[in-house]
Order: C-alpha cells, then structure tokens, then sequence
C-alpha cells in the first residue's frame, strides 16, 4: 500500500461517500458535453483537495452527523471542480497535448471545447454551491477562483519578461496552489462547524501545505523523466523561473545572469539549452535550496496541528504533509 493509500484508508468511508455524491450531483446536458465531462472526470490525479477537506472535517468534527457529511461532500466538491477546471484551462494555455499520460482535453477535443468545457465545470460548480445555501462556503471558494486566475497572470508575465524575486514567486505559488489548498482545509472544518478560530488554523495549515506542495512540484520538474530518460523541464521550456533557478540566479553577478537568463530564452525550442540550465541548477544547489525551503513549509502546518490531541485524523494530516514532502509524482 502507498503513503497515500494508507491516508485515504483513516477515512476511506467518507471518500466513498464523496465520490458517489460526485457522480450524483456533476452530470451534463448534452451527448458531447456528457462525453467530456465523464472523461475529465475520469483522471483525477491523486485528489489531495478533496482528501484534505475530509480529513479536515474528520479532524474538526466533534460529532458525526449526516448533515455535516453532506457539508463535507459538497466542500470537497466544489474545491476539487475548481481544480479540475482550472487544469483544463491550463492545457490550453500551455498547448499541452497530454496530462497524466493520456490526451488532454484540448488534444482530444480541441482547444475551443476544452475552455468552454472548464467553464461549464466552474458554472456548475457554482450554481450547485450556491442551490446549497452555504453562502460563507462559496464565498471563500470563490476568492480562490479569483487567486487562481491572478497567479496564473502574473506566472505568465514574469515568464514573458524573465523576471522574477523571492516575493513575486512566493506570492504566484501562494495564489495558484496554496490559497486553494487553504480553503480546502478551512471548508472541512468549516463543514463540521469548527469554532472560527480552528478554521482559521486549519486555512493556515493548508496553506502552508499547498506552498510546500507547489515547490515541491517545481522541484520534481527538473528531474529526469525515467520513461524517456529526458529532462522533464517544462517550467524552463516555458520560460518560467521557479524557486531552484530563481536560487542559483540570485547568487551569480549581473553579466552572469543576463547570460542565463539569455539561455532561458532559448529554452523553448533548444534542448541543449534546456540541459544546461537542468544541470546547473543540479550542480550549483538550486534544487538542494528550494528543498529547504519546502521543508520549512512542511514544519510549519506540522507545527499548526500541536493544537489538536492525538488522533488518526491528525496523524493522517501529518503523514500527508510527509508525503507531500517526499513524493516523486
Ligand atoms: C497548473 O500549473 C495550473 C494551475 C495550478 C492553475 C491554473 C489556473 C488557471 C489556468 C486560471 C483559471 C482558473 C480557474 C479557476 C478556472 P502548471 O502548469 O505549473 O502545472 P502542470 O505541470 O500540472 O500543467
Ligand atoms: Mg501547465
């Protein structure tokens, strides 16, 4: 059994629970637009948010009832929508023909079908979230909409002007991974009607979590793929600076970094320039540096969960920031 597999068994009832709500509630009108969205939903990825939600709720609750399980499903819903829809979009933007080893949406179905496909994930989204009621729910999932789209605009002017500082960096992964992530850990305790000040931990905790998370992705994209034994590097294809280029960068003089940075722009459509910038970034400790740094995420949301008494929840809560920490996918 994975490390993740174990986490998802604490709460194994509740995530059934949820996946059946999913397949109740989020259905389409229309052949082709059924097509689609059975097919997005389909390849979820690993589902941290949702599991987070839960795992939050199960943490928080101090009585299990069928109405704050139904508040947790729905929670979990509508922050793992808004993931796969922002995904979706993602493709498009990046051209990206494939995401978790088979067509993306945009590669099957067109780039024109794909956005509008996100958009009708988000608008579904919103309309069963609204339908519900919970209008303090909706409205922080609705800020991390509006974080998502900011982060990802200002991801992608950074890359059009090759710029980028400790501050720009911190505060893109903050908004396109760890806001939602934060809400993900609030909305469960909030689902379970925690006290404000444990939704509050629990929004810290999970994003901390999701800052830890986004560099531990960024980290991963400098490694070899095992299947093509090719640098994956699509953060440098893309021009992007993340945190273990960004940490060689500042260390080099002025006419150095203007050469490196040079060679980032060339990175789209030259691989020896890709190889270059993988392996110094390698060799100078750029990786070893935005390790360290995820790893001071990680001991933060570990330490915001001392507040709580021992529980499986807790321990699952602990062991998923450890796996975040040490995952390879
Ligand atoms: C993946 O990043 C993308 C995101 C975390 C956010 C994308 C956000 C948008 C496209 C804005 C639209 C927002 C909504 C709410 C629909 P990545 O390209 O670094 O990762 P990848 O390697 O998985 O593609
Ligand atoms: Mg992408």
């Amino acid at each position: 059994m994975s490390a993740l597999d174990t986490i998802r068994a604490s709460v194994a009832t509740e995530l059934e629970a949820y996946e059946a709500f999913v397949e109740r509630q989020f259905t389409a009108e229309g052949e082709l637009l059924s097509e689609m969205l059975q097919y997005a939903l389909s390849s979820r990825g690993k589902g941290i948010r949702p599991l987070l939600v839960i795992l939050s709720a199960s943490l928080n609750a101090s009585v299990k009832g069928a109405a704050a399980g139904r508040r947790t499903c729905l929670a979990a819903m509508l922050v793992e929508m808004i993931h796969v829809a922002s995904l979706i979009h993602d493709d498009v933007i990046d051209e990206s023909d494939t995401r978790r080893g088979r067509p993306s949406i945009n590669a099957r179905w067109q780039s024109h079908k794909s956005v509008i496909l996100g958009d009708y994930i988000l608008a579904r989204n919103m309309s069963i979230g609204l339908q519900s009621g919970q209008f303090d729910l909706v409205s922080h999932i609705c800020g991390a909409m509006a974080a998502l789209c900011e982060g990802e605009v200002e991801q992608s002017d950074c890359a059009d002007k090759r710029r980028m500082t400790r501050d720009l960096y911190t505060d893109i992964i903050y908004k396109k991974t760890a806001c939602l992530l934060g809400v993900s850990a609030s909305a469960g305790a909030l689902a379970v009607s925690a006290t404000r000040d444990r939704v509050a931990s629990m929004r810290r905790f999970g994003e901390a979590l999701g800052m830890a998370f986004q560099i531990q992705d960024d980290i991963l994209d400098f490694r070899t793929q095992t299947h093509t034994g090719k640098p994956a590097c699509n953060d440098l294809r893309e021009g992007k600076i993340t945190l273990p280029l960004l940490a060689v960068l500042e260390r080099v003089d002025e006419n150095r970094r203007a050469e490196l940075l040079e060679r980032l722009a060339c990175c789209h459509d030259d691989e020896t320039s890709v190889e270059y910038l993988q392996s110094l970034v390698t060799n100078e400790g750029g990786l070893d540096e935005a390790g360290r740094i995820m790893q001071e995420y990680i001991a933060r949301a570990i330490g915001l969960l001392a507040e709580y008494d021992d529980s499986v929840y807790r321990k699952a809560l602990i062991d998923l920031c450890r796996f975040v920490a040490e995952r390879d996918l």
